[in-house]
């Protein structure tokens, strides 16, 4: 079994990893295209770190044109295990305030322009996604939230939108009231799914920066607060990240939930002879 290497792909406000001892910048090139970014890689705490900005450096890659598929395939090619998504998202809790933060278990996904799948012509795979994202690694991020002070709440199902327009008033009610969603972003997916395929263990804190449209006494979304918002949390958010070495520790052991072994029941197409 191969040693822990935690990959943070990071959002808006999160850009670097503190403490990294022999940190490093690589170029890593990819099947699937080129990656958002360079990826810094160093250790933490005795751990193999890897940090990938999803909108590369100086926010240039818009969520719709953030190359999902070369990020995943670069990072796993690194040797990564377990992935960390941090992203900013918008609340549709009262309860789930600006500045708290949201170890995200479920999905709904209405991204349509995207390349969703490693999988297509040549090779034809199914993997599920009923379970999205990897306990084990959720709750260490949980216990590495709530260890930094953090206001965290623990699962909560989050819209994937394509954007890049926030939603409409009507949407915003819909997501929240008939639909159950707790917390809206851009980027989750298929970042998701594809860490599914890739066989990776993945686990989304997403932080929260507004209560999206629907809120009576909130007002409508705006880039200037959200920025306000991740600026002000971007301590924490790296604090928490700079945990997860120590509570998942530098021996890898095969995952609990089986997100390392996708793939043993998720091919249809015949080996080759
Ligand atoms: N990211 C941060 N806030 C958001 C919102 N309200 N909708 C979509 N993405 C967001």
């Amino acid at each position: 079994m191969n040693d822990t290497m935690i990959g943070v792909i990071g959002g808006s406000g999160v850009y670097e990893i503190d403490g990294l001892e022999n940190a490093e910048w690589r170029e890593v090139s990819s099947a699937f295209g080129t990656p958002s970014d360079a990826i810094l890689t160093g250790t933490l705490g005795g751990v193999a770190m890897a940090f990938l900005p999803r909108h590369g450096r100086g926010h240039v890659l818009s969520p719709s044109s953030a190359p999902y598929r070369a990020n995943i395939d670069a990072l796993k090619r690194l040797g990564v295990t377990d992935v960390i998504s941090v992203s900013a998202c918008g609340s549709f809790r009262e309860a789930m305030a600006p500045g708290d933060f949201v170890v995200v278990d479920q999905f709904i996904d209405r991204t349509v322009a995207r390349e969703s799948s490693f999988f297509g012509a040549g090779c034809v795979a199914h993997v599920s996604v009923a379970h999205p994202t990897c306990d084990r690694l959720g709750t260490a991020c949980a216990e590495a939230a709530e260890a930094q002070g953090i206001n965290v709440h623990r699962g909560g199902t989050y819209l994937a939108m394509e954007g890049p327009q926030f939603s409409t008033l009507a949407e915003s009610r819909m997501y929240r009231d008939a639909w159950g969603c707790d917390v809206i972003g851009m980027t989750n997916m298929p970042e998701a799914k594809l860490a599914r395929e890739a066989e990776l263990c993945y686990a989304s804190v997403a932080m929260i920066t507004d209560y999206d449209s629907w809120h009576p006494d909130h007002g409508e979304v705006d880039v200037t607060e959200i920025i306000r918002v991740l600026f002000g949390n971007a301590d924490k958010a790296r604090g928490l990240v700079a945990r997860l070495p120590g509570l998942l520790g530098a021996a890898r052991q095969v995952c609990p939930h089986g997100c390392d072994r996708a793939l043993d029941h998720a091919i249809l197409t015949a080996p080759e002879k």
